[in-house]
């Protein structure tokens, strides 16, 4: 079963959903991962309390950059309010295997990157654990 999962983080590493930028967004948010520098930035437009559109760009491991990619996909849609209530197992639950405390960081940088941007805030680093 876990094949399956790493077989979709992969596909979704090589082949971003919601890749580029958005020239009208209403939010723009740009995190790092401290510990390595990969880099995340996520583009939100938003009408009328709900997100229309939503793209990410970014550099990295295969888990942070498949992580971003498949949270865009679950955000497009989505009201600002259901979107502020994804949290840390909402990304495990997506990326669907195990994930240990080094590739915790990878994993979560994406969400990081929409709570600050939906925030208007920037986490500490170790954070993780308020997501
Ligand atoms: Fe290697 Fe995160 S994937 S440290
Ligand atoms: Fe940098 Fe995974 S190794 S985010």
């Amino acid at each position: 079963m876990d094949d399956l999962y790493r077989e979709n983080i992969l596909d979704h590493y090589r082949h971003p959903r919601n890749y580029g930028e958005i020239e009208q967004a209403t939010i723009v948010q740009h995190e790092h991962n401290p510990l390595c520098g990969d880099q995340l930035s996520i583009y939100l437009l938003v009408e009328n309390e709900r997100i229309v559109d939503v793209k990410f760009k970014g550099k990295g491991c295969a888990i942070s950059q498949a992580s971003a990619s498949m949270l865009s996909e679950e955000l497009a849609g989505k009201s600002v309010d259901e979107a502020k209530a994804f949290d840390k197992q909402t990304i495990l639950d997506l990326l669907g295997i195990p994930i240990g405390p080094v590739r915790l960081k990878c994993a979560l940088l994406s969400l990081k990157t929409l709570k600050a941007g939906l925030y208007g805030v920037n986490l500490v680093d170790d954070d993780e654990d308020s997501l």
